[in-house]
């Protein structure tokens, strides 16, 4: 068989990953992805056991394992990192996926078509407490960056056991983080929720800072930007438009909205962290991929 077979250039085989928010949505997906091609341990985290152990019990290869835990707590996220290390002596694959959805800000027009006055503006945004805007900030950007610190020393542990390099064969892919940021980061025009997007452009400052601070560590660091995926985080996104189910076939969206005219599905995103995590995905170091469908080109005119 051809190195460049897609069996071959896609490999996670032998994987061991961390997959915080594991237990739906996205992280779901990207787990069960792994499991799916050949990675050896998956653990997922979340703070709903129930909804880890469904993400174990979809598993077709049983390598996932329900690691309840919560981001947003230090000391929760050193158990989570303790139960970890009891059962893996390294990380290969750490992916800081858990995130939260923000308070929603005042729409640009009001739903008769007409513009809200500052007034109204102001008495919209004033009241929302603001621990709801901190509390956003505290799960997507400190929880991301407390989860990648928690678990340096595993990942650090997948760099010293490498083979000796042959010169005749690619060296495996060094460990990576990968962190879920969000296209609402880079987007100023729509303010759907000043918190969440603010909070994901910091994300976006996040993976690049970790991955210069982390280079000469060999610890590799990534980002994912999804546009729009069906999932209990995106579900009211997909309610104000009226679409039913996943959206994912063409013309579930209008082209001004998404220009793929679809919402992204599990193959979209499967697809992706296979890419990231295997052999083919050895060389990416402080990227962000952007998965949208084209929408970030678009996303000015309309939500
Ligand atoms: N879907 C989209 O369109 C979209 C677009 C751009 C970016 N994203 C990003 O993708 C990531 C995954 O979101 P999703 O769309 O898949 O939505 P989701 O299904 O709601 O997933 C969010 C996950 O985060 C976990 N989580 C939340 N707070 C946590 C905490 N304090 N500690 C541990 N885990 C926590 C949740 O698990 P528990 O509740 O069990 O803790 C849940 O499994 C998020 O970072 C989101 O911002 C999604």
């Amino acid at each position: 068989m051809s190195h460049l077979d897609a069996s071959k250039l896609f490999s996670v085989k032998g994987l061991v990953a961390v997959v915080t928010g594991g237990g739906s949505g996205l992280g779901r997906t990207m787990a069960l992805t792994l499991d799916a091609n050949g990675a050896s341990k998956v653990f997922v985290v979340g703070r709903r056991e129930n909804a880890l152990k469904e993400t174990a019990s979809l598993a077709v290869n049983g390598t996932i394992t329900p690691v309840t835990g919560d981001v947003a707590s230090k000391e929760s996220l050193e158990k989570v990192y303790n139960a970890v290390a009891s059962q893996t002596a390294h990380v290969d694959l750490l992916v800081a996926n858990s995130g939260t959805m923000g308070p929603k800000a005042q729409p640009p027009t009001k739903s008769d078509g007409t513009k809200p006055s500052i007034s109204e503006v102001r008495d919209e945004l004033m009241a929302v407490p603001m621990e709801d805007f901190t509390n956003v900030f505290h799960v997507n950007v400190t929880g991301a960056y407390y989860t990648v610190v928690a678990f340096l020393p595993l990942l650090d542990a997948a760099n010293k056991k490498r083979p000796v390099p042959d010169p005749k064969v690619l060296s495996l892919p060094r460990p990576q983080v990968v962190i879920t940021s969000s296209i609402a980061g880079f987007n100023r025009q729509v303010p759907f929720s000043y918190s969440y997007s603010t909070s994901k452009a910091a994300v976006t400052h996040l993976i690049k800072m970790l991955s210069t601070s982390l280079a000469s560590y060999q610890i590799r660091v990534n980002g994912i930007a999804p546009g729009l995926y069906h999932s209990e985080l995106a579900e009211p996104l997909y309610k104000i438009r009226g679409i039913e189910g996943k959206g994912t076939s063409d013309g579930s969206f209008p082209m001004e909205q998404i220009p793929a005219t679809r919402g992204g599905g599990e193959e979209d995103i499967g697809g992706l962290i296979l890419w990231m995590a295997g052999t083919a995905g050895g060389y990416l170091n402080g990227s962000i991929i952007v998965t949208d469908g084209g929408r970030l080109g678009v996303v000015p005119s309309t939500y």
